[in-house]
């Protein structure tokens, strides 16, 4: 028997996270992920991926330490990053910058405070980019008291943003962080499970990640919503395209067969926003109307909304251009990545599946 893909295959044991698909739930290390993003911090809930627990005030106050004084980048990675072509996405930008980090203070076996500056340094590579290709100038120390979300955006956009897109990208960055086994966080494991370094464990997973079947739907969302609007007709845009065969996108998942929790939690924080922008008001919408049509034109295929749907609504909502819509997927999930690649090293067994020949026998 072949499992392509290894689908329905079991091959790993977690405590991080468990996705309940029927049910629409999502733990982290014991936490349903709707109540977390109701009262945790990114800081809060990374600490709970890595150590298995919440932190205390004390160890809370330690790890943002961390967190703020790991931002800056080497002088090295500063040069090389203006060295790339102007014309490299910022997936690869990362990728590179990351591959780049491999150093003696980064061998096996992996450590929770090499996760730590990992993570702390994402939102200082991808706004550092920026501000290259925009000609801008650009100062990791002008925001020094700021936490991680707030950090990123400043990165962004070179200003303290405003609290309601703090709020509306740190619920999404923590409802991302973690979600099992799936493409890149494989990735990451089975580079671990070599005994190789955390740096090239993540450079696997961020080559995984960049690929359009795992982080880049929302795109796809987006391109969706700018067509209804410029429609008279929702249902008939939807319609049309369901008849087609088109998937629509932010809608059906492998895993989920009920509304992703990921989705219901974005659309809260969504529906705080209403008013700000048109377009927030055109995603509450347009998702009843999908997912009934879904419903009669695909009946048993349990098709709900996904993270995506909302993800895309938010990340247009607090003026996150689309090119960063994957890289800040990215600076979400490497805390996810850096947990499992701390688990598969405490309990390793190399990974080595079997293939089956299928080419020439030998040539007499
Ligand atoms: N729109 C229309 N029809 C759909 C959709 C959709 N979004 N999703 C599935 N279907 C139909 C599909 O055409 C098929 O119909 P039929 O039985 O007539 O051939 C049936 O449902 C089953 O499709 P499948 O591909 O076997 O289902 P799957 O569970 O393997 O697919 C999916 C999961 C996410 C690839 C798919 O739902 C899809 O392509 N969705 C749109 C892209 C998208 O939103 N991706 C983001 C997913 S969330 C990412 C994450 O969790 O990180």
């Amino acid at each position: 028997m072949i499992y392509h893909g290894l689908k329905g295959i079991t091959c790993i044991e977690t405590a991080i996270s468990h996705i309940d698909g029927q049910n629409g739930k999502l733990i982290y290390r014991g936490y349903d992920v709707k109540e977390l993003v109701q009262k945790q911090t990114f800081e809060e809930t990374a600490y709970l991926l890595w150590y298995g627990s919440l932190p205390n005030s004390q160890q809370l106050h330690q790890l943002s330490e961390q967190f703020k004084s790991n931002r800056k980048l080497p002088t090295y990675v500063k040069k090389m990053i203006h060295s790339l072509p102007v014309n490299m996405d910022m997936m690869s930008v990362i990728r590179t910058t990351i591959s780049s980090m491999g150093n003696n203070n980064m061998t096996w076996k992996p450590t929770i405070d090499q996760a730590i500056t990992l993570t702390a340094l994402m939102p200082s590579i991808i706004g550092y980019r920026k501000s290259v290709l925009e000609n801008k100038s650009f100062d990791e120390n002008a925001a020094k008291e700021l936490n991680h979300v707030e950090y990123y955006l400043f990165m962004l956009t070179g200003a303290v943003p405003p609290k309601v897109h703090v709020e509306a990208l740190e619920t999404y960055m923590l409802l991302t962080l973690e979600h099992g086994l799936n493409a890149s966080t494989f990735s990451a494991r089975v580079t671990a499970s070599t005994e190789s370094d955390m740096v090239s464990s993540l450079t696997s997973a961020i080559g995984t990640m960049k690929g359009p079947l795992h982080g880049g739907a929302p795109m796809g969302v987006i391109s969706l919503l700018d067509e209804i609007a410029a429609s008279q007709s929702a249902i008939k845009v939807i319609s049309e395209k369901v008849m087609n065969g088109e998937r629509l996108m932010g809608f059906g998942h492998r895993v989920y067969k009920t509304k992703d929790p990921r989705a219901i939690s974005l659309k809260k924080v969504l529906l705080q926003m209403l008013g700000e922008d048109q377009w927030l008001d055109l995603a509450i919408d347009i998702e009843e109307t999908a997912i009934s049509v879904l419903n009669k034109l695909k009946p048993g295929r349990s098709l709900y909304t996904n993270v995506e749907f909302y993800a895309a609504a938010i990340m247009k909502a607090i003026d996150m251009p689309p090119a960063l819509f994957t890289p800040t997927f990215t600076a979400s999930r490497v805390v996810g990545w850096t947990a499992h690649i701390l688990e598969q090293s405490e309990n390793n067994v190399l990974f080595r599946p079997q293939s089956r020949y299928t080419g020439e026998t030998i040539k007499q």
